[in-house]
């Protein structure tokens, strides 16, 4: 079997705090979830600050970069208010997403080759503190193109839109956007840039994913923290884990 390299998985722990919020209590706490996933070999966590912090909040960022012995990606908006938190934190990656205050999750990719002035002067002090920097973008070539003339270090591809074909059982228009994601992996990595996927994964879709050859890493939370009330997470995350080997041809 073609061996591709390891794929790292990050476990993205905002769910947590979407039940901790939802009583107003002190629980479940995030770190303790993240802590969890670390032991069950997580290769990293993933948070978003939004802006309404409607999940994460900022203590959380604060205690999560203090008590994580694997790396914090952070993800945001690119806003000011973020870039300072982003400063001050240090976390190891910084993920720059899109953000819509009515949306329910990350519905698109960043528009990287619309406000690529701003955004390269953004990043500029992210990169200098020391973070690898990351765009979540769609595959659309202009995107992956424009993100590495900023001087990204990283492109992460947004797997949503072939999540909700393939559940929806659209499946050949997910076989479509596979091949789309396919070959923006393929672009972006031609260009220098490390590729990471996520959004909507699951048990049933994250394979085809995770053979892409190019990407190094996905994230993946809502599903994962859903599973975990059934299985607990560190089996939940040992099964997402057994999935992607076993698509990478690691037996
Ligand atoms: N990657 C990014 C950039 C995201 O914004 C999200 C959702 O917060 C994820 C990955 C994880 O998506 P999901 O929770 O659907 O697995």
């Amino acid at each position: 079997m073609n061996y591709l390299g390891k794929l790292r998985l990050g476990v993205n722990i905002d769910h947590v705090a979407t039940i901790r919020n939802a009583r107003g209590s002190a629980w479940p706490d995030p770190l303790r979830a993240a802590l969890l996933a670390e032991a069950a070999g997580a290769d990293g966590i993933t948070a978003h600050l939004r802006e309404d912090r409607r999940h994460i909040r900022d203590a959380d960022i604060v205690a999560l970069k203090a008590g994580l012995g694997i790396p914090l990606n952070f993800e945001c908006a690119a806003t000011d208010e973020m870039q300072a938190i982003v400063l001050k934190a240090r976390p190891h990656a910084v993920c720059l997403v899109p953000e819509k205050r009515t949306e329910r999750t990350t519905e698109g990719g960043l528009d990287v080759a619309g406000d690529e002035n701003r955004l390269a002067h953004f990043i500029a002090p992210l990169a200098a503190a020391g973070a690898r920097v990351s765009m979540f973008i769609g595959h659309d070539p202009r995107q992956i193109a424009a993100s590495a003339r900023i001087g990204a270090a990283v492109v992460e591809l947004h797997t949503g839109h072939y999540s909700d074909l393939h559940a929806e059982g659209r499946l050949e228009e997910a076989e479509a956007e596979l091949h789309a994601l396919q070959r923006g992996a393929a672009l972006a990595h031609s260009l220098g840039l490390e590729v990471h996927a996520g959004h909507g994964l699951t048990y049933d879709n994250v394979a085809p994913i995770a053979a892409i050859p190019q990407v190094m890493e996905l994230n993946i939370g809502h599903f994962l923290i859903g599973e975990a009330i059934y299985l607990g997470l560190d089996d939940a995350i040992a099964e997402m884990r057994g999935r992607m080997d076993l698509a990478r041809g690691i037996l």
